[in-house]
C-alpha cells in the first residue's frame, strides 16, 4: 500500500481523496528534524505547504520517497535541485490560490488608500478622527503590474474594474498580448516606476528577483506612490522601503510577505509608518486551501497509482 506523509496542515478533502484511493495517509503536520526525516523516508510521497523547509539534507537519503507536492505555488521551501538529483519529483498547484492572492492584493490596495487599519485601531482606542484619515481614490490612478502571470492578470483585471489604468511589465509576455488584454505595456522597470501611483509585484522569489525594487528604484517613483507585495519577501528591499516610508519619499506600502517568515523581530517594516502588513495571508481562504489540498492530493494520487 502506498503511503503519503502530510507534512503541513492540509484541508481534509485532500486527505480523504487519498484515502478513498486506498493510499495510507500519515497526517503529521509540524514534524521537524530527525522525526521529519524518518517520516519522509517511510513515505512514497510528501504533501506540504510552506511550513517545512525541505532543504538538501532531507533528500540525502530519501528512502522510499519519490515525489513531493507543494499545496500552493512557490516551491522556495523545497530544494528542487537536491530532490531532482535523487530522482524525487517536485510538483506544485499553480492555479488553486490565484483568485485569493489577487483579492488579497486588492484588499491591501484599498485598505492602504483609505487607511482602514489605522482608522480601525484609533476607533478601538476610543477615538473618532475623521480629519486624520482622509484617503485617496483609486479610480483614475495608474497601477503598475510587474509580472503578468496568473495572479498578476487577475489583479490587473480587478484593477480595471475599479477604473484604474493598468501598465504591465513582463519580459515573457509580448506587448501585443498585453494590448490584447487591454493594458499598456512598459519596456523596463525604470520606464514604469515614474509613471505609477501604485506598484504591485507578481514575480517569483529567488536570486533573480531579490531586491528588484531597492532604494534606487523607489527613488524613481512619485512621492505619492504606494507599493504592494503579495508575492515573495525580499523582492522589495525591506530596509530601503522602510527608509523611504520614514522619509516620506513613498506614500505607503501593503506587504504580505517577508524575507524571513514568521517576520523577524528586527524587520524594519514591522514599525514603518504608512504600511499595512499581514502575515502571508494571500492564499489563506477556505476556497484556496480547499483547491490546493485537492489539487496536490490528486497529483500525488495520479503519480503513485500510475506506477511511476
Ligand atoms: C504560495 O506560494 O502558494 C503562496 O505564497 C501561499 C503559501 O505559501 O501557502
Amino acid at each position: 500500500m502506498a503511503r503519503v506523509l502530510i507534512a503541513d496542515k492540509l484541508e481534509s478533502s485532500g486527505v480523504e481523496l487519498l484515502q478513498a484511493a486506498g493510499i495510507e495517509v500519515d497526517n503529521r503536520p509540524g514534524l521537524k528534524g530527525d522525526e521529519l526525516k524518518a517520516a519522509i523516508q517511510a513515505a512514497d510521497a510528501v504533501i506540504c505547504r510552506s511550513q517545512p523547509k525541505l532543504s538538501a539534507e532531507y533528500f540525502d537519503n530519501p528512502g522510499k520517497m519519490r515525489a513531493v507536492a507543494r499545496a500552493g505555488v512557490g516551491v522556495d521551501n523545497i530544494d528542487v535541485a537536491a530532490a531532482t538529483r535523487k530522482g524525487v519529483v517536485v510538483m506544485n498547484t499553480p492555479g488553486g490560490n490565484t483568485v485569493s492572492a489577487a483579492e488579497h492584493t486588492i484588499a491591501l490596495l484599498l485598505a492602504l488608500s483609505r487607511r482602514i487599519p489605522a482608522a480601525d485601531a484609533t476607533m478601538k482606542a476610543g477615538g473618532w478622527d475623521r480629519n486624520k484619515f482622509v484617503g485617496t481614490e483609486v479610480a483614475g490612478k495608474v497601477l503598475g503590474v510587474v509580472g503578468l502571470g496568473r495572479i498578476g492578470r487577475e489583479v490587473a483585471r480587478r484593477a480595471k474594474g475599479l477604473d484604474m489604468k493598468v501598465i504591465a511589465l513582463d519580459q515573457f509576455v509580448t506587448a501585443a498580448k498585453v494590448a490584447e488584454l487591454g493594458y499598456e505595456s512598459a519596456a523596463s522597470l525604470d520606464e514604469l516606476l515614474p509613471r505609477v501611483d501604485y506598484l504591485t509585484l507578481h514575480v517569483p522569489g529567488g536570486a533573480e528577483t531579490k531586491s528588484m525594487v531597492g532604494a534606487r528604484e523607489l527613488g524613481l517613483m512619485k512621492k505619492t506612490a504606494r507599493v504592494l507585495n503579495v508575492a515573495r519577501g525580499g523582492i522589495i528591499d525591506e530596509k530601503a522601503l522602510a527608509d523611504a516610508l520614514a522619509a516620506g519619499t513613498i506614500a505607503g506600502a501593503g506587504v504580505d510577505v517577508f524575507s524571513v517568515e514568521p517576520i523577524a523581530a528586527d524587520n524594519p517594516l514591522a514599525k514603518a509608518p504608512n504600511i499595512v502588513i499581514t502575515p502571508h495571508l494571500g492564499a489563506s481562504t477556505l476556497e484556496a486551501q480547499e483547491n490546493v489540498a485537492v489539487e496536490a492530493a490528486q497529483l500525488i494520487k495520479d503519480f503513485l497509482l500510475s506506477g511511476q
